[in-house]
């Protein structure tokens, strides 16, 4: 069900020092249907450590991946508009940039399709990997072809035999979620054409750090990058990182670009972010255990509230049923007896139960008709878009708590 780590997943040592324990969750995106709110859950520790050889941060559990990214994966990447505008010109960019005529442009964790499907009519080919079957059949039937695989060396010299050498492969929120970073980045290297990029984007762990962003730990996410250990993991498989660009999203994301070694010059973004991380110390005593205290304070903050306005006669709910929501939800311990629903725009949410607190999800219409006095704000990373969506609810009195980056009552 689950392994201990007891080695880096980049570099192998063994000096893994933890940091964090958010106790025994669910998998976060593991939601129940109501009939199996009264069978057994698995639940596995979720505890978080870093390398102090070359500052890679990771959980000292992983779970098997089947666990936790079932055949019918339920997060669908088109849900938000604006991220599928992020993705567009993602896309855009990195295929004006480094893509020619009928070039190949290949995404790994594809889901639905989302980012392959706006370079569609452009002169190139384009290709998904994603092992969600569900996912990967939908996309193909919308014109993006996916094949329904978890990404690996075999799968990179596979499609290379097939389709040619790729001229941009893309990870997007996807280096974090596997355990054998090595098999993929082997793939990456076996598949990317000489004068081919690759193109990660995840969650930036000093974001994390510096914002207190402890709910995007969870048990997909096994590992939490940034420029120097993946430049460390490229470096094995001939590859360099040549620029790297910092999003606003997801509450911070860095995109990394990485090349076939020495052939595309080094940008002085990569030069930058390898001092910031040095000068932060990803690995640094101080630096975590100051986050873990603020973990820890920003629980007794938020249920020392909810208890408060309840006690006043105020009812509480949740605003979307996001992976980090629940994995916030379970650390807190805020269940359906103090948080009566969570609304969610994602029709194969509503209806089932959030994982571990078994909070039951409903239609962000039901949230409209029902004038809820709080609504947490699980999603924080779609704020704006949400707080812009659900402007009638504040406007007639309601109020957000917005647990992240920083507590607020908007
Ligand atoms: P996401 O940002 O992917 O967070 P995580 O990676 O932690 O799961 O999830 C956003 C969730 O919020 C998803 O369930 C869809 C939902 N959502 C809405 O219900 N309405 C909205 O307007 C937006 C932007 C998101
Ligand atoms: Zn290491």
């Amino acid at each position: 069900m689950f392994k201990v780590a007891s080695r880096c997943r980049v570099c192998r040592g063994e000096n893994l020092w933890e940091f964090l324990d958010l106790g025994d969750q669910p998998p976060s995106n593991a939601l129940l249907r109501p009939a199996q709110a009264l069978e057994h859950e698995p639940k596995y520790p979720l505890r978080v450590a870093a390398c102090t050889d070359c500052d890679l941060i990771q959980l000292t559990h992983v779970v098997a991946p089947a666990l936790l990214f079932p055949a019918d994966y339920v997060y669908r990447s088109s849900v938000s508009a604006a991220m599928t505008a992020h993705f567009a010109a993602l896309a855009r960019e990195v295929a004006d940039r480094f893509v020619p005529k009928n070039g190949l442009v290949v995404e790994i964790g594809s889901n639905d399709g989302t980012l392959l499907r706006s370079l569609l009519g452009r002169d190139l080919r384009v290709l998904g990997v994603d092992p969600a079957r569900n996912l990967a059949l939908e996309a193909t039937a919308s014109g993006v072809p996916t094949l329904p695989e978890f990404f690996n060396a075999a799968v990179g010299e596979a499609i290379r035999r097939e389709h040619g050498p790729a001229s941009a492969i893309h990870a997007n929120n996807v280096m974090a979620h596997v355990d054998d970073v090595h098999g993929v980045v082997k793939g990456v290297a076996a598949l990317l054409a000489e004068d081919g990029v690759f193109v990660v984007e995840a969650p930036y762990a000093v974001d994390m750090l510096e914002h207190s962003e402890f709910d995007t730990i969870y048990h997909e996410h096994m590992s939490y990058v940034a420029v120097g250990p993946f430049a460390r993991l490229f470096r094995e498989h001939g590859l360099e990182v040549i620029e790297v660009q910092h999003q606003a999203v997801h509450g911070g994301t860095i995109r990394v670009f990485a090349a076939p070694a020495g052939r595309r010059p080094v940008h002085p973004s990569v030069g930058e972010h390898l001092d910031l991380e040095k000068r932060i110390g990803l690995s640094s005593p101080e630096t975590l255990t100051s986050f873990a205290r603020r973990a820890a304070n920003l629980r007794r903050t938020l249920c020392a509230l909810v208890d408060d306005v309840r006690a006043t006669g105020k009812r509480v709910v949740g605003y979307t049923a996001p992976a980090k929501g629940n994995v916030l939800l379970n650390y807190c311990r805020l269940g359906p007896d103090r948080i009566e629903y969570l609304a969610d725009a994602t029709p194969a949410k509503q209806g089932l139960l959030s994982p571990g607190m078994h909070i039951p999800i409903v239609p962000p219409d039901h949230f409209r008709a029902d004038r809820a006095d709080y609504a947490i704000l699980l999603a924080w990373n779609h704020r704006a878009e949400i707080l812009a969506k659900e402007s009638e609810f504040r406007a007639r009195g309601g109020k957000f708590i917005v647990p992240l980056p920083t507590f607020e009552v908007v």
